[in-house]
């Protein structure tokens, strides 16, 4: 299949967006079609992407002085140690900000590096090739950068749009079904916020896109990429519109801190989590109307989504996953800001509920 380009246009940068099978053998006319250039580069990558994937991308950019630093993505390790490890090669190396670092990995790998990239001398030029489901339709898009601390989840980063993006869909072939499903709730996600047309499509489709069949996969990575694209250039820096984004993150950031970022829940189970958490308070309280909710609901069972909090947790973890909603970045005062859902493709952003009401739902979720 030929490939798809989205060029997304923000204040502070215009970039490309390349989607398509067998990118990385291309890379090196990708860069000159799009005016890329520079000397030398640092690839970023995550140590479980194959062997053969990295070479074909070294081979392409045989021209330039290539450096490597390997990364286990996991959520421990998106920390400032390595953000640190990353602007120690580029100090020794004497990289310039004419020179490139190349992110080749799933969001974890794409956060440190994105932020890494962001810190050097102020701005070095960035490469994201997503590795994951979830990196391409989702985190490569947007140039949200960061990493964790003990206090929550990417509450140090910056906002640093990437010079380009080259999606490779070979790579999601090595990809375990876990992380598929993970990149499956972000896309069904993008669907719920703006598009009840896509949801539609992803009603009839899911299975084949489960499966990754072209062009299901493709179409349906193309369509989560421009909703959010949509979202990014009208308020690139989340003062309004681009917090609908969050749709069940405020919940699911609670839920990984809760239980440390084990992997026993991925960022991507959390946020499928999450969004089923928020679907049920917005029945709850009367805001979504029975048709959708039950059609959503359904929609996850029929593509078994995980669903199930108590494999998780038990009643008396309401008041730690509380805590950890109270230090989200979006909140103020006592009280906490949620992302809700009208109706499909209808989103409601600041719905600021006290945390004694959140609780009492929090404790009722939790013994359903
Ligand atoms: N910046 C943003 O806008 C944004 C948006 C959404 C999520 N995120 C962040 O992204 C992170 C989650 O990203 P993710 O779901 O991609 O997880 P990830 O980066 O942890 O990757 C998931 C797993 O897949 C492995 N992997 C990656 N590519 C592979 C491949 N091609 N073949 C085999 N294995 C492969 C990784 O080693 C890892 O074990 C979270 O930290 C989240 O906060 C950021």
């Amino acid at each position: 299949m030929k490939h798809i380009k989205l060029n997304i246009r923000t204040k502070t940068q215009n970039y490309s967006m390349i989607i398509g099978s067998d990118l990385t053998k291309k890379i090196s006319k990708i860069l000159n079609n799009n005016s890329i250039t520079f000397k030398n580069c640092l690839l970023v990558v995550d140590n479980n992407i194959p062997s053969g994937k990295i070479l074909e991308i070294k081979k392409s950019l045989k021209n330039k002085k290539i450096f490597s630093l390997l990364i286990k993505a996991k959520e421990n390790n998106k920390n400032i140690k390595s953000v640190n490890k990353i602007l120690k090669i580029l100090l020794e190396k004497n990289f310039s900000r004419e020179d490139c670092l190349i992110s080749i990995g799933g969001g974890i790998t794409g956060d440190i590096a994105g932020f890494a990239a962001s810190q050097f001398k102020r701005g070095l030029k960035f490469i994201n090739i997503p590795t994951t489901l979830l990196a391409q339709v989702d985190s490569s898009v947007g140039g949200k950068t960061g990493v964790n601390t003990k206090y929550g989840k990417n509450l140090i980063g910056s906002f640093y749009q990437p010079n380009l993006v080259i999606s490779d869909i070979e790579f999601l072939k090595t990809l375990p079904k876990r992380e598929i499903i993970c990149g499956y709730g972000e896309i069904l996600k993008h669907s719920l916020i703006a598009n009840r047309k896509f949801y539609y499509y992803l009603t009839k489709n899911c299975k084949k896109i489960l499966q990754l069949s072209t062009p299901y996969i493709d179409n349906s990575i193309y369509e989560s990429c421009k909703i959010k694209k949509e979202i990014v250039e009208k308020d690139e820096r989340e003062s309004g519109l681009r917090k609908v984004l969050n749709f069940g993150h405020t919940f699911a950031h609670a839920y990984e801190a809760s239980l440390n970022y084990s992997r026993k829940l991925n960022h991507g189970e959390a946020v499928i989590l999450g969004m089923n958490t928020a679907l049920n308070f917005c029945f709850d309280n009367k805001l979504i109307k029975k048709r959708d909710y039950e059609s959503i609901m359904n929609h996850i069972i029929n593509t078994k989504l995980p669903s199930s909090l108590k494999k998780f947790f038990k009643k008396k973890d309401a008041h730690r996953i509380l805590s950890f909603m109270l230090s989200d970045k979006k909140n103020r005062s006592n009280q906490i800001s949620l992302v809700l859902l009208k109706k499909i493709g209808i989103p409601v952003i600041n719905k600021e509920y006290s945390k004694d009401k959140i609780l009492k739902f929090l404790k009722k979720e939790l013994s359903n």
